[in-house]
């Protein structure tokens, strides 16, 4: 292989927004036939260095080369041109089209579609990389895993050697994960190379040859896919991972049932039901995970616990109290602790980090019908100290990176000890360091005794942080299981409404 030059190369690619240096000098080479990830945190400069590969963007230094020559790139067509493929995080298909016109699309050098050659051309294209699909299929009748299919075909049937994938998982679940592996796979051993750009270690490791780090905009290191899980994970961040293990804080045998839920029925927005006739129990000390694909009835589930829904039929109790219909504020009082999924509409942007803390029980904070600010300044002092809140207590927290809102968050509803914690995707959108956080903090909770309820889409957090699991689709529950029984393809299946074939 000596000599062979390496399939796309960049060489001291800089990029600045503003004062922000997105791209630091990046250098990287991808070989044939590799899949070579790049892994990194939110933030740390992946998009833009691939955008730029790709000539969406233009860098302020560097080059990038093909198979050793550099290129000019002044727009995607250059970069197609000379060999190289992207697939963004947002797709880009005509949704009223179908297949085969969307594939057309990406080769027309007119607007005049030849569609008879176009559906062959489609045809022969899912034939030769062994992709199923139907050209036919409009594209808004798809999947989404199916779309990323056809954009990874056009891409392909464009003649590219070099397809760039911003974090295709992202949108998929298990079961489409496996098979865009496949896929992968069976293109690389054709002598395509792929860059994979990824934010999830587990994934990295099951398909990366190699694996390139990027840490605030620049290139830490290029190692092998095969890399101890803990070392990438501290390159990543930039410190040793504590890693968040679940026997790190394995909890005694869980206590009594806590969370009582009976026969819970409820209305979705448009009045049809969401919820039906679901039963669960949470006990103390363990956490209880709900899988599924949202739109399953999760939020109805969640706004139920919560008293923001009023449920139609069954039961709710709390222990021995019965909750049935309460509003928020009794829920609360009685000690059901939420933290939502959207993060922003449960926090005041424009008020200060000390005001959101006490905003769900302004009244312990009064003093003759006045705000006590001197209090509540103090008890974000030691909130931001507990909870490691990097801000000051009169930062607005609409100025607040996304991991330092959700500490306020968890700061403001963990602070008064919850028997119960609803959860829903805690750590959506979060990077590494953030993630571990907020891990860590709900296995504490349970350590401590209480009963989490744990809404996420995220398989492997589910897998990582709980004790159970069920999993909902179209309100119903079609599946329990401990964690330690759980297999990935099976709860896919589930969740994909396809129990009974599992
Ligand atoms: N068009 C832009 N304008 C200003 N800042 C940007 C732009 N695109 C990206 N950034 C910033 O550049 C940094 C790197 O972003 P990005 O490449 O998207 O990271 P990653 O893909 O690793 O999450 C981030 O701080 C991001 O906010
Ligand atoms: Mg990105």
């Amino acid at each position: 292989m000596t000599g062979m030059p390496p399939a796309l190369e960049l060489r001291g690619i800089t990029k600045r927004f503003g004062s922000l240096v997105a791209n630091d000098g990046v250098d990287l080479d991808v070989r044939v036939g590799e899949v070579h990830a790049l892994l990194g945190e939110n933030g740390a400069g992946k998009t833009t260095v691939m955008r730029i590969a790709y000539g969406l963007t233009q860098a302020d230094a560097g080059q990038v080369l093909v198979e050793g020559r550099p290129l000019a790139l002044r727009s995607p067509r250059d970069a197609i041109g000379a060999g190289i493929g992207m697939v963004t995080q947002h797709f880009a298909l005509v949704g009223p089209m179908t297949v085969a016109e969307n594939l057309a699309l990406g080769r027309a050098t007119s607007l005049r579609l030849d569609l008879d050659s176009a559906r062959r051309r489609a045809v022969e294209a899912a034939e030769r990389f062994e992709m199923r699909l139907n050209p036919d299929a409009r594209i808004d009748d798809l999947s989404v895993g199916q779309r990323q299919r056809v954009e990874i075909l056009k891409a392909l049937s464009r003649d590219c050697r070099v397809l760039i994938l911003d974090e295709p998982t992202a949108v998929l679940v298990p079961s489409e994960v496996d098979a865009l592996f496949e896929t992968l796979r069976s293109l690389i051993a054709g002598g395509l190379s792929v860059v994979f750009i990824s934010h999830k270690l587990a994934e990295v490791r099951a398909i990366s040859d190699r694996v390139s780090v990027m840490r605030r905009g620049r290139l830490v290191a290029t190692v092998d896919g095969s890399s101890d899980e803990r070392a990438l994970a501290s390159m990543m961040v930039g410190r040793p991972s504590f890693g968040v293990a679940r026997g790190d804080t394995v909890a005694e045998t869980a206590g009594e049932p806590v969370l009582r839920i009976h026969g819970l029925q409820a209305s979705g927005t448009q009045g049809l039901p969401a919820l039906n006739n679901l039963t669960l129990d949470v006990r103390g000390g363990e956490i209880v995970g709900v899988a599924g694909v949202s739109g399953n009835g999760q939020t109805e589930l969640v706004d139920v616990l919560c008293g923001m829904r009023q449920p139609t039929g069954g039961t709710l109790h709390l222990g021995e109290q019965e909750l049935t219909g309460a509003n928020p504020t009794r829920m609360m009082a009685a000690g059901i602790g939420r933290i939502p999924e959207d993060r922003h509409a449960s926090l005041v942007g424009d008020l200060s980090v000390a005001h959101n803390l006490v905003l769900e029980h302004l009244d312990d904070f009064r003093r003759g019908g006045q705000i006590d600010e001197r209090r509540v300044r103090e008890h974000a002092w030691e909130l931001i100290e507990r909870f490691d809140i990097r801000a000051r207590a009169e930062d607005q927290v609409a100025s607040l990176s996304g991991g330092n809102i959700q500490k306020v968050l968890l700061a403001r509803v963990l602070s008064r000890d919850p028997r119960v914690v609803v959860v829903s995707q805690p750590t959506r959108g979060l990077d590494v360091g953030a993630t571990e956080y907020v891990r860590r903090q709900l296995l504490e909770r349970r350590q401590a005794g209480a009963a989490i309820l744990l809404v996420s889409e995220d398989l492997d957090e589910l897998m990582a942080l709980c004790d159970r699991l069920v999993v909902l689709y179209e309100g119903r529950i079609v599946g329990a299981m401990s964690v330690a029984d759980a297999d990935v393809n099976e709860l896919s299946m589930l969740m994909a409404g396809r129990g009974d074939a599992a």
